[in-house]
Order: structure tokens, then sequence, then C-alpha cells
């Protein structure tokens, strides 16, 4: 679990706030779940047989008995809140959500045991139009952050619950008869969750899938239609994808589109967002049958890809030097006034003790381009000296005038 410095956390804030801006504009509306949920919910809704329930969660039991798991994402929680809130049935919905999540993976560079995620979940459309307009969201969000040079969309298929269930046996009737060539990671996941070994990193089982049967093949009329009719639609916007049909995911819920945003400038965790479409969920919280589709981005990855293009805006513009006691008063009391009086712009105080010199490095440090300097001699005389950091020229200002002149250095 990574501690998040001063500039790491300001660039994801600038994350959210771009993502915030974007998914707003196209009428997505704020939520908010809890971290900890009920252990049964994500079993249910992730899958018994997904890496995450069976070694990745933080579970416990409360002081109750009852067991409880934080967050390992974000969908399960948003399913559940939405059904007993009564938002979902006969209603259209479109969701997001920022926060942490939690798994307990072996961590590396971009993947860790706290994470946090954006994500955006949408109910009650059943048609490729909506699934479309995630992915051009996205896009836009790319662009935004400027990194959409260094992004692509992988795009695949997973078709409904029964034709994966005819691909599923396929897969492993292949899979049996090569067993031999098999990681032991794969061999293991052939008896619980065969459509995992497709993601497999190992060479000599990456060489077998190569001639195994595809996921494409087995796809029913309507996902075949659905594809398609969404293919076209990122086709006519000019969004590019690639089809890869090892794209199944980790988790168990997803059924006909599902994708992943991947980019190379990371190494091995170059997986930023990923998605899909997951019609059954809400059934499985006890609602009526009701489409849902969605998507969540790792802001600690999108953090690493922005961290040498980020211009910090923490700095400061305005820092107040004092010196003696009188002047330390007035130096408060000249900042409250500042920042009531101008639109925007950050006021830095010198609250310590401190000779001028030393206080000044404390303001270049700070980034400010002005300091305002109040010694004993400009207490006497209601004055303020105001000195522009960059050119080096100071002047001495009556007080009433300090902010007028302020406003119009900082307009400059
Ligand atoms: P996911 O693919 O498990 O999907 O996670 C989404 C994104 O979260 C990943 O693409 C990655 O950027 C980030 N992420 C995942 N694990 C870690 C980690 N250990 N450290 C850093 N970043 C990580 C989901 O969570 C689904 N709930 C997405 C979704 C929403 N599908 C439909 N709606």
């Amino acid at each position: 679990m990574q501690d998040l410095l001063p500039r790491q956390k300001e660039i994801y804030r600038y994350i959210e706030d771009v993502v915030r801006v974007v998914l707003e504009s196209y009428g997505y509306t704020e939520i908010g779940v809890p971290v900890l949920e009920s252990t049964q919910l994500f079993s249910r809704l992730v899958g018994e047989a997904t890496d995450i329930v069976e070694k990745e969660m933080y579970t416990f039991e409360d002081r109750n008995g009852d067991s409880l798991t934080m967050r390992p994402e974000g969908t399960a929680g948003v399913v559940r809140m939405g059904q007993e809130n009564g938002l979902l049935f006969n209603q259209i919905q479109r969701f997001w959500y920022a926060g942490p999540m939690f798994r307990h993976e072996r961590p590396q560079k971009g993947r860790y045991r706290q994470f946090e995620q954006v994500g955006a979940e949408c109910f009650g459309m059943a048609g490729p139009d909506i699934d479309a307009e995630l992915l051009f969201m996205c896009q836009r969000i790319w662009e935004t952050l400027g990194i959409s040079d260094e992004i692509h969309l992988e795009l695949n298929s997973m078709g409904t619950t029964e034709s994966r269930a005819a691909y599923r046996s396929e897969l492993v009737n292949y899979l049996e008869e090569h067993r031999d060539g098999l990681d032991k990671d794969s061999m293991r996941r052939l008896e619980t969750n065969p459509l995992r070994i497709l993601d497999s990193k190992v060479p000599k089982t990456q060489e077998l899938l190569a001639s195994a049967p595809t996921l494409t093949d087995f796809l029913d009329a309507e996902s075949k239609m659905h594809f398609d009719q969404l293919r076209r639609l990122l086709d006519q916007n000019q969004l590019f994808y690639h089809i890869n049909p090892s794209i199944v995911r980790g988790l168990d819920y997803y059924n006909k589109t599902v994708f992943e945003w991947v980019t190379d400038s990371l190494g091995a965790q170059g997986t930023v967002c990923g998605g899909g479409r997951y019609d059954g969920l809400v059934e499985q919280v006890g609602g009526k049958s009701m489409p849902g589709v969605g998507f969540a981005m790792g802001l600690d990855r999108l953090a690493m890809m922005l961290d040498d293009k980020f211009e910090s805006t923490a700095d400061a513009d305005i820092y107040i030097a004092s010196l003696g006691e009188p002047a330390r008063a007035y130096a408060l009391l000249l900042a409250e006034d500042i920042r009531g009086n101008l639109a925007h712009g950050k006021v830095v105080v010198h609250c310590a003790e401190g000779k001028l010199k030393s206080q000044m490095k404390k303001a270049d440090a700070s980034g400010a381009n002005i300091a305002l300097i109040i010694g004993e001699e400009e207490i006497s005389k209601r004055e303020v000296t105001v000195k522009d950091l960059q050119t080096g020229e100071q002047q001495s200002l009556n007080a009433e005038a300090v902010i007028d002149h302020l406003s119009k250095m900082l307009e400059e």
C-alpha cells in the first residue's frame, strides 16, 4: 500500500477532476458506495473461481461475527446499492464513482494492494450504443489528459453464458489433449476457470493457445450482431481498436462486450482501464433482469503516465515575511484581507521566527512570484514592502493600496 506524496496526490486530483468534468458532460452522476461489503457479495458477483476471490481479498470477521471484505472492485457494490435503493428497475442510470480498492496481490510497479479507481456503471441499456458511448468517453479522457497516443483499445466479445459454456467445453477438450504443455497455474485453472488460461503470459502455454479454438467462433447470433454493431459505431467515430480474443477479464460477471485500454509505457502492468457488459448481475442480487455495462480505470497507473508531463500548480503566489511580534500579527491579518479580496491566488504566511534572508529563501522555495515584507519600520509607517521575486524590484506601498496592486500583479 503506497503513501501518496504531495506531487503524486496533486496528479491524482488533476486526473480525477478531468474525469469528473468529462463524465458529467455525458450525463453521469456521482455516487458513493461503502469500502466494506459482505464477503458473500463479492464471492457471488465477482466469482468463486476468480483470482480476486480465491486469493486476493482482505476479508475479516467483524465484532458480530459477520464476514466482511474490503472492496476489491466497485461494480458489485454499485449493483447492490442500485438494487437496494430502487434505482434500477425500469430506469436508465449512468453512475460514476471514485475511491480506493484493495487486493492482496504481489506488489510491483503499477500494482498495489490499495489502489484508486474511477469507475462508470450504466443500467437499463441493452444495445451496443451505450458500449460505444463508454468507449468514446474513455477516449475523450485520454485526449484531455494528453496521453491518447500512448493508449490503445483491445476489444472482444464473450457472448452469452450459453455460448461461453459451449466454448468452454471445447477449450477444455483441446487443452486436456495438450495437458503436458501446460504450466502449473493453467493446469489448476483447467479445473476451476479454464477461460482464464487464455490470459496466461507463460510462453509455452501461449504457443499452445495459438492453435486452440477461439471464443469468437462460438458466439451466438445475438452477441455477434451486438459486436458487429458496436464495431460499426466505433469505426464511424474513427475510434481504433484491436480485436483480441484472449481478453476474458479477471472477473466472472461479463457477457458480450469486454475491453481493455492498454499502454506500452508502463511495463507489465499496462492495463489502465478495463470493463464490459454484465447483463446478468442485477438478477444475481435479487433484481429483475436489467442490462448493465461499465468500466474502471486505475488512477495509479494513469498518474504514472502523467508524471513527467505534469506541471504542478501547487506553488504559492504571494509569500508574506515579517520581522518582530507586531509585524507577525499584522501579517496574518493582511493575509486574511488579501484572501478575502482577491478572486484567486495562494497566499502563504511565514508563521515562524527567522531572519529576513532565511524567510526570503523560503519565499523562493514556495514558488511565489511576489513577497510582502513587513518589518517594524513598515508597521510604524502603515506600509508594506512589495517585492517582485522574478525581477528583484521592490517598492513600499501604503497598506490600503496593497490589495489593488497585488491583483494587478497577479493578472499580468
Ligand atoms: P479490473 O480490470 O479488475 O476491473 O480493474 C480495473 C483497473 O483497475 C485496471 O485496468 C487497473 O488499471 C486498475 N487496477 C486493478 N488492480 C490494480 C492494482 N492491484 N494496482 C493498481 N491498479 C489496479 C474492475 O475492477 C471492474 N470492476 C471494472 C468494471 C466496471 N467492469 C464493469 N464495470
